[in-house]
């Protein structure tokens, strides 16, 4: 599917960074500093997105804050891949009624995924009259214009139109981390997986021009950054509507080529593009993690047909065992599906046989969910939610099997972790990550280690997690 991006011109982005201004005037006018509470649901799409929005904010004089009382503006940055997750939000949008009648010139923002989503809107529009702005992903870059009508009329405004997306360079930004950085480097999605919102409401797949990606990678190295994850709904078919000649293995080769000490991840992969070049650049670049996370949703044919998704199950074995080929230490981690619309029983064994057969070093399990306006909503759905339940379940313990015997192989063996973090559980001071990204729990060692690679005696394990000493 070929399309052409639209482009915003940097004009565009810089009336946007005019009404920040604008709204800065007014704050710093206030007697106290204003405060936004940024709440983020969903993948690291959504993470990324929500440090744009705190970049259009703090250009617009706001602090940060995670209490939604002391807030002046809520922003809750959502997502629509299942109904557990808008549950969530449309619970936690219905509390905030509180919030708000504590302090009535409070501004709640609702965005991301479920805010493209008609319907979504419209609940908002009727039920939820406490919410002042409603806005999709294809709007986020408009962000400050749409906020300063709310900011200045006190009038609601939805903005959630349908298109096929554009992009938007030069937005500002606020990190989360000082150490772990994402990068986006296209938006959007061509796939339409039958089961699958993503396509409807995050538009058609667009890729950032190399310049910009490279550009963003080497201040990120040069601030000191520790690692970079590029992002997008499917790296692998980076570039494809550029017309450029350079695709995604390139792309992370250029990377590679980056000087600095960082680690590069990316997410996410759909098989039916990983390529034996990928496979064979990965190998070959030294910055690039031995980590690939790589879908595989079923392992019968009849269901990863159902699901449109491009490959069969000895396709997918066929590229675990190329990639292993090339990385022999590789971990591999996958998403899957459990009860899609007409799986059996004896349907769902293949995937539990596929998983048995790969040896996944973590697996994130979902039951399906039904989403408005996919195929997938609409096919027939005869087994009962019980035995769905058990299939799962019996899914589940297969994996954690898997996951503490590979996670037990670690114990005895130094490795070279990126200390990331605070330990917040008793007996352990920090968190690191081995380059495969299983997290260690280390027991002893100074904050200031925060940020810097250290090697790391691996002396315990479960199933989610190891732990070790600084050596
Ligand atoms: N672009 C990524 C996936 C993003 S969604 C990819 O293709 O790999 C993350 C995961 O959520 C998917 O891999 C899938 O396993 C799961 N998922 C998506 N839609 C779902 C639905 N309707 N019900 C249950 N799980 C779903
Ligand atoms: Fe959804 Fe499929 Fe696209 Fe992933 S590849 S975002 S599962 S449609
Ligand atoms: Fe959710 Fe949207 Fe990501 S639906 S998983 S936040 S792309």
């Amino acid at each position: 599917m070929e399309t052409r991006t639209t482009r915003i011109s940097p004009a565009d982005v810089t009336r946007q960074r005019e009404f920040c201004e604008k709204i800065a005037e007014r704050n710093a006018a206030l007697a106290a500093e204003s405060l936004a509470f940024v709440d983020t649901y969903g993948c690291q799409q959504n993470e990324a997105d929500s440090e744009r929005i705190r970049g259009y904010l703090r250009a617009m004089g706001y602090g940060f804050t995670d209490d939604e009382n002391a807030a002046d503006v809520i922003v809750i940055n959502t997502c629509a891949i299942r109904e557990h997750a808008e549950d969530r939000v449309f619970g936690n949008i219905g509390a905030l009624v509180h919030a708000k009648r504590r302090h009535p010139g409070q501004i709640i923002c609702l965005c991301g995924c479920m805010a493209q989503e008609p319907w979504v809107a419209e609940k908002i529009k009727q039920s939820y009259r406490h919410v002042d702005l409603v806005f999709g992903p294809h709007a986020l870059w408009r962000f400050p214009e749409l906020f300063y009508r709310v900011y200045t009329r006190r009038g609601r405004v939805f903005e959630n139109a349908d298109e096929p997306g554009s992009i938007a360079e030069g937005v500002p930004l606020v990190r989360q981390n000082g150490v772990k950085a994402w990068v986006s480097i296209m938006y959007g999605c061509n796939n339409f997986c039958t089961y699958c919102i993503v396509p409807y409401v995050r538009g058609r797949e667009r890729s950032r021009l190399p310049e910009d990606v490279l550009s963003e990678c080497r201040e990120l190295a040069e601030a000191g950054y520790k690692e970079i994850t590029l992002l997008g709904q499917n790296v692998n078919s980076y570039g494809k509507d550029l017309g450029l000649s350079m695709d995604f293995a390139d792309l992370l080769r250029a990377v590679n080529d980056i000087p600095g000490e960082f680690l590069i991840r990316f997410m996410t992969s759909h098989p039916k593009d990983a390529s034996q070049k990928l496979f064979e650049t990965m190998a070959q670049c030294e910055k690039v993690a031995p980590v690939f996370h790589l879908p595989f949703q079923s392992g019968n044919d009849r269901v990863l047909k159902a699901m449109n998704r491009h490959y069969d199950r000895a396709v997918y074995l066929d590229k675990v065992r190329r990639l292993r080929e090339q990385i022999p230490d590789v971990v591999i981690t996958s998403d899957v599906i459990v009860g899609f619309p007409g799986e059996t029983t004896a349907e769902f064994e293949d995937t539990l046989s596929l998983v048995e057969e790969v040896g996944f070093d973590a697996l994130f399990t979902f039951i399906f969910s039904p989403r408005k306006g996919t195929p997938a909503a609409e096919m027939d759905d005869p087994m009962p939610m019980a035995e769905k339940k058990a299939n799962f379940q019996r899914l589940v313990d297969a994996q954690n099997a898997i996951s503490a015997q590979k996670h037990a192989a670690y114990i005895g063996k130094t490795i070279r972790c990126l200390i990331d973090g605070v330990c917040q559980e008793e007996g352990f001071v920090l968190t690191a990550r081995t380059p495969g990204n299983r997290l260690v729990r280390v027991e002893a060692g100074e904050e200031a280690l925060i940020g810097t690679y250290r090697d790391v005696e691996i002396t315990g394990a479960n199933t989610w997690s190891l732990w070790g000493r600084l050596k």
